[in-house]
């Protein structure tokens, strides 16, 4: 089987926003406790941070981190965690049927957040709060000094203001899950009156409003057009979710998913279009796609907790994933789309980044390893910045329930800063092996000067604290560039990465 790809120098979609290789972090199971933070660790710093994580997350680069939550931040007082650790009150958190005892809260989480060099990205309670914690926790986390609550960051130790950009307007308001969950209008005149209230602040500020929790909702896509009808001239973002799972062990519909998230991002766009002109507005409003991920490998096992038949732990291990070979191609494919997109998505979050639904695990006490999942994560963002390529794809397809023909050869191309190319192409047939000719137009004569393969006979397998490179990328040696074409061969159900250096 063959596959042919037209890329050309002046034929490109977007520059790609660096912060969609972003990630989140919520006070939700190991995420926090025993996954960043544990201070009995043989690896911790002096604030009980794990630096075998640090490790981890610093290879992966990752521009920005949404913090605290998720469904969390929707019954979350921000002040509980400020102030002395040993003085912080436990408090329930409704969203997850746990203790929260609060010795990880802004200061510990942004100074995790240096060490690991990236930035933060906030959200505010809109759901059990309003306007005025927002304003509140702006002036603590951005005011420089001389009032009341940048004189308390500064009493508890931060003098310099962090000077966040990134401000999330609540989370997943339309999920009857949500604590303080609300029709669109009703959010809508909420998310439009916090966002100018904190603009009063600093008009600089990056505002996300909270789109559908995912594009089966019923709201969906009404939601998009209620609040951007509200919001349009005060936020940047509007932020969306999807998670995939292979529920019937159906692997190429599975895999067909990536056509449902394209139909998904292009709805979207078309409703940010569509408010724009109904409001005659001159700025422009992007997609935040602020979690994303494959998740369901865990839903059986957390139903207990869930349920309230658990009790309240503190920091009990929901939502673990343990990732398995197919998930590397879905997460392949969920990136390519973004990149592919670059144009209308500017930020994303792979959700979460340790333990929760996330490309690295922790043991208490015990290692941290890579989840195979971690490889393409780290692919994209590490060598997937710069100016996203409009390749042309001439592919054998097949049908899923999502598209008539979805190409068995998904890929995506960026011009790297420094003029390298970086290709991810993933291989979405059963059995069949695919020669790829990517054709270079306009490029100088080049060489291949990495090639990554990831490929598994068994599609199930995954990493453990035991075997931790059962599922690991492994040196190409088979793609070559001749004649102005890259050539390579994808393997049945297979992730590549190919970089081609131009003369
Ligand atoms: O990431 C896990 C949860 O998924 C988040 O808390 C919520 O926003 C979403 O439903």
């Amino acid at each position: 089987m063959k596959a042919y790809v037209t890329s050309n120098k002046d034929y490109t979609i977007s520059r790609i926003d660096d912060r969609v290789y972003g990630a989140f972090l919520e006070h939700l199971g190991r995420a926090i406790y025993e996954g960043i933070y544990e201070p009995d660790h043989p690896t911790a710093d002096k604030d009980g941070m794990r630096g075998d994580v640090v490790e981890l997350v610093k290879k992966l680069n990752v521009p920005v981190v949404r913090y605290p939550g998720g469904n969390f931040v929707s019954a979350y007082n921000w002040e509980d965690g400020i102030g002395p650790a040993d003085q912080r009150p436990v408090r329930l958190d409704l969203a997850w049927h746990t203790s929260e005892s609060n010795k990880v809260g802004i200061h510990e989480f942004a100074d995790w957040c240096t060490t690991v060099g990236t930035e933060m990205m906030l959200a505010v309670n809109l759901g059990s709060r309003g306007v005025d914690e927002a304003r509140n926790f702006l002036e603590y986390v951005n005011h420089p000094g001389g009032s009341y609550w940048s004189d308390l960051r500064v009493k508890n130790g931060r003098k310099e203001p962090w000077n966040v950009k990134l401000w999330c307007l609540g989370n997943e308001m339309d999920g009857p899950w949500q604590v303080g969950h609300k029709t669109a209008d009703e959010y809508g005149k909420l998310a439009a009156n916090t966002a100018r209230a904190m603009r009063m602040f600093d008009g600089s500020l990056e505002l996300i409003v909270c789109g559908s929790s995912n594009a089966d909702m019923p709201s969906y896509p009404d939601w998009e057009r209620i609040v951007l009808e509200h919001t349009y001239d005060h936020v940047d973002y509007i932020s969306l979710h999807m998670y995939f799972a292979n529920r019937d062990d159906n692997t190429p519909n599975f895999l067909g998913l990536a056509e449902k998230l394209d139909t998904y991002i292009e709805t979207v766009a078309a409703t940010i279009k569509q408010v724009k002109a109904k409001r005659k507005s001159k700025r422009d409003v992007y997609i935040c796609f602020d979690e994303w991920n494959v998740w369901y490998h865990s839903n059986k096992k957390d139903r207990e907790i869930l349920d309230g038949n658990g009790g309240w732990p503190h920091a009990p291990g929901l939502l673990e994933d343990i990732y398995n070979f197919e998930d590397v191609l879905m997460v392949g494919l969920i990136l390519n789309t973004f990149i592919r997109r670059s144009d209308v998505v500017k930020i994303a979050c792979i959700a979460q980044l340790v333990n929760v639904i996330a490309p690295i695990m922790t043991e208490k006490g015990g290692p941290a390893w890579a989840q195979t999942i971690y490889y393409p994560y780290y692919f994209a963002s590490v060598f997937g910045r710069g100016t996203a390529l409009d390749l042309k794809v001439n592919s054998p397809g097949y049908e899923t329930p999502h598209a008539k023909d979805s190409p068995f050869v998904d890929v995506s191309g960026v011009v790297n800063e420094d003029g390298t190319l970086s290709f991810f192409l993933v291989n979405r047939h059963t059995s069949e092996s695919i020669e790829t000719e990517l054709e270079l137009q306009g490029f100088a004569a080049g060489s291949v000067i990495d090639h990554q393969v990831m490929t598994h006979p068994d599609l199930k397998a995954v990493n453990t604290a035991k075997d931790q490179q059962q599922v690991a990328p492994t040196k190409g040696d088979g793609a070559t560039v001749a004649n102005g074409k890259l050539s390579v061969t994808l393997p049945p159900y297979s992730y590549q990465m190919v970089r081609v250096k131009v003369a």
